[in-house]
């Protein structure tokens, strides 16, 4: 089936951005909006009026080409008209509670069309991290053990469990955090902490891990947790071997594998699930983001055997107040739908690779690229001071690319030096190709300028 968003979306510049209208009500809003909003919406300055496919647009009548896509989240583009439609029919009929609806079933029966081995089992909630937090009880649950191991650079929400297994120092000043949390290195092949080249090291980070974990486990693992592909980290791509490697490692320690598909989930890596790029099938699956099409929906998906574990499976034992609601489960079941229906996991493949094949010239062409990569729709750019170092560009050089990008009606992640890609996947080529004009016309600005210096 065709897909059903607009086809060669293009930026539309009309004011500075932000324009007079936006900083007014941004002035407003600043006198109520609590410090810590998201990093790009706040540097962006704007106010969105609306927005379709891949196109934002603000109340100054400005059109900016979005490549950051709800950080994943966006996976159906914009205000999607079959998503539009199919909400509006549930508001009308019922939104509040647990009880079963049709709908509801409507969308396990899509769910279950696309499972991985006996992965049958799902319970829905309304934040990526309450699903994390139900996955790690239920291991819990299952093992009858408590320790747990995350990867370097990983994320899985900014709950105090999920906190704990962060792999990144952004958890600083949160302490104590849950004990038991293990965390072993991560298969960053461009920022490899040995020093070492794949596949020549034979997966080092994973030996490490385990000389780690048989050094630091005392009581004994429930659970690993792994993105199959790290968003937060930077869109970090690993070796199809890693993922089986942590399968192992789980095994060995009699513990589950949680696949954290938040991101990878649902096609966008141009296969249903993440971990089917490696052949892995997990224990446990966290999901959210683009399943719910914008709307508030998360999930752990689990086996028949795994899902009656006690007291998880108690009656209200791993409910929430959200979790399944009918409006949530409307979302749910149409956002797959469209993914099914419109082809939009061979959409990702085929437009990931075509995006790819215009972003991989890019790191000969010019000094401050260390690297390009991706996997579907998932993609990222290392920019770097020095190729040879690998050094990341200043904070001061990375928000003068970001604002370059937007005073030329590009939305980017570009405000970090490992600038992250992830479009709807309903893009087409015509506007990746508007998309790779502005990126050519800032990047070359970039150079000329020297901005890696600054
Ligand atoms: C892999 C992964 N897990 C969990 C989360 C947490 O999701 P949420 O922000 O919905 O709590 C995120 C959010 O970015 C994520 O990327």
């Amino acid at each position: 089936m065709e897909i059903s968003q607009p086809k060669n979306q293009k930026e539309i510049l009309i004011t500075n951005i932000p324009g007079p209208k936006s900083q007014k009500i941004r002035i407003e809003e600043e006198q109520y909006i609590s410090s810590g909003l998201q990093g790009f919406a706040l540097k962006a300055g704007i106010v969105v009026e609306s927005a379709s496919g891949n196109l934002i647009k603000d109340i100054d009548g400005n059109h900016f080409l979005d490549i950051i896509g709800g950080i994943g989240v966006n996976g159906l583009g914009h205000s999607h008209p079959k998503y539009i439609d199919a909400l509006i029919r549930q508001v009308h009929k019922v939104s509040v509670g647990s009880f079963t609806t049709e709908i509801r079933v409507q969308f396990f029966k899509l769910l279950d069309s696309v499972k991985i081995g006996e992965l049958n089992r799902v319970q829905l909630y309304s934040s990526g991290s309450e699903a994390v937090e139900s996955a790690l009880r239920l291991a819990k649950n299952k093992t009858g053990k408590w320790e747990m191991v995350s990867f370097t650079g990983g994320f899985h929400g900014k709950t105090m469990g999920a906190l704990s297994l962060m792999g990144s120092d952004f958890k600083k000043t949160y302490s104590p955090f849950a004990p038991g949390a293990n965390i072993i290195p991560y298969a960053n092949c461009y920022r490899c902490p040995f020093n070492l080249t794949y596949p020549g090291c034979g997966l080092a980070c994973l030996e490490f891990g385990r000389a780690q974990l048989k050094a630091n486990v005392t009581s004994g693992v429930a659970a690993f947790i792994v993105e199959p592909i790290q968003g937060t980290s930077g869109n970090i791509i690993p070796p199809k071997d890693f993922l089986p490697g942590v399968k192992e490692l789980a095994k060995e320690f009699d513990a589950l594998m949680i696949s954290d598909e938040m991101i990878t989930g649902f096609g966008r890596t141009g296969v249903f699930w993440g971990s089917q790029l490696s052949g892995v099938i997990p224990d446990l699956m966290t999901i959210g983001k683009q399943f719910g099409g914008g709307f508030p929906v998360s999930g752990v998906i689990s086996s028949e055997e795994y899902n009656k574990v006690l007291p998880w499976g108690n009656p209200s034992g791993s409910s929430s107040s959200y979790g399944g609601n009918p409006l949530a489960s409307a979302a749910a079941q149409i956002a797959t739908q469209i993914i099914l229906e419109e082809n939009l996991v061979e959409n990702s493949k085929k437009m990931g690779a075509y995006f790819l094949e215009k972003l991989k010239p890019f790191a000969d062409r010019y000094s401050f690229i260390g690297e390009v990569r991706g996997e579907g729709l998932i993609m990222a750019i290392e920019l770097v001071k020095n190729k040879d170092t690998k050094e990341e560009l200043s904070p001061k050089a990375s928000d003068w690319i970001f604002n370059t990008f937007l005073q030329n009606g590009l939305m980017t992640m570009a405000y970090t030096s490992r600038f992250r890609i992830q479009p709807a996947m309903t893009i087409d080529k015509g506007t990746i190709n508007n998309i790779i004009e502005i990126m050519v016309k800032v990047f070359d600005l970039v150079e000329s300028k020297n901005v890696k210096e600054i």
